[in-house]
């Protein structure tokens, strides 16, 4: 590591190969990842924004689904670290020609890789890539199941608002039976203490949604006048049977579960966030993206230092 970043006084011993959920990680490993993150977020706003970290490891980007935030942050976060860096897209692979995803992923890995951050729409994906593979898999989202790296910046960004997330509660607002960002985020959340309570249209929640450990409310004032921080939520019409049956109109799901400039006066404490990309006038009004209670852009910039922090320790790194 860089001899000019100074030592912190988290002590922890990081063992994972793998970040394929938050699920697997401990309060421990949470805190110690977003602890690290904070030096590799300090490199970013040098003139400079290069550590020469990765510079012997080669790592594939596999994205079998759609992404603008995730995958860009990757790459950034991967070059600003110095690491050989390859693109995999299925729209321009030979899966078009019927290659399984077992025999991509075993070729790409004969070109010696050293890790692989996955996105696809299967959940489980991730994990059936640790089975073909000896590289370090990196979920970048897998189906409505985890969306690890996601929570991280997360929770990395309410904690710049909030340093210690104990009892601070936080909302999670829409279409919470397709998220993989809310399951991720009710992990990790709950297991840094925070309150969660998701809210959204019922036929949006799913039926297991008590055992995912959050609060359930079908009224967004009563949540907006309890939180701390609001994370609204795109309806992920991409996996949805018929996302048109799911609710009447965009307008009258605007009107129930949108948050508008009317909600910031009338409750004048919560932060508004969003793991985009956010559809103006639907989630929220556009006014509410930009306004100086939103703090969606400090996530994004959040996520490529998070991710500069998880790929160091995936690859050896013990702290820095
Ligand atoms: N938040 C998120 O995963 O965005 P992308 O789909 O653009 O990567």
């Amino acid at each position: 590591m860089t001899e000019d970043i100074e030592l912190q006084d988290y002590d922890h011993e990081f063992t994972h190969k793998h970040l394929l959920g938050l699920a697997d990680y401990s309060k421990e490993d949470i805190l110690f990842v977003l602890e690290q993150a904070k030096y590799f977020r300090e490199i970013l706003d040098r003139p400079v924004p290069k550590v020469p970290t990765l510079r012997d490891k080669t790592i594939v980007n596999l994205f079998y689904e759609d992404s603008t935030r995730t995958r860009l942050s990757f790459e950034l976060a991967q070059k600003r670290m110095g690491a050989d860096v390859v693109n995999f897209s299925k729209g321009s692979s030979s899966v078009k020609k019927g290659e399984s995803l077992k025999d991509t992923i075993r070729n790409i890995s004969s070109m010696k890789i050293d890790m692989v951050v996955a996105r696809h729409k299967s959940p489980g994906v991730p994990h059936f890539l640790t089975r073909c593979v000896d590289a370090a898999i990196i979920n970048a989202g897998d189906g409505a199941h985890e969306h690890p790296t996601q929570a991280l910046l997360d929770m990395f960004t309410m904690r710049q608002v909030y340093s210690d997330l104990r009892d601070k509660n936080i909302a999670i607002i829409g279409d919470i039976a397709h998220s993989r960002v809310v399951r991720s985020n009710i992990i990790g959340l709950s297991k840094l203490g925070a309150n969660v309570t998701v809210c959204g249209p019922k036929t949006m929640m799913p039926a297991y949604v008590h055992e995912l450990g959050a609060n359930v409310s079908y009224n967004i004032d009563e949540v907006l006048d309890w939180c701390d921080i609001a994370m609204a939520l795109r309806i992920q019409l991409e996996r949805q049977e018929d996302g048109t049956e799911l609710f009447p109109s965009i307008r009258e799901y605007h009107q129930l579960f949108g948050i508008t400039m009317k909600h910031l006066e009338r409750y004048p404490d919560f932060t508004i966030m969003h793991p985009g990309p956010v559809n103006r006038g639907v989630e929220m009004d556009s006014e509410v993206a930009d306004s100086e209670r939103s703090i969606i852009l400090s996530q994004v910039t959040n996520g490529v230092a998070v991710r500069m922090a998880i790929l160091y320790l995936l690859s050896g790194g013990s702290r820095v």
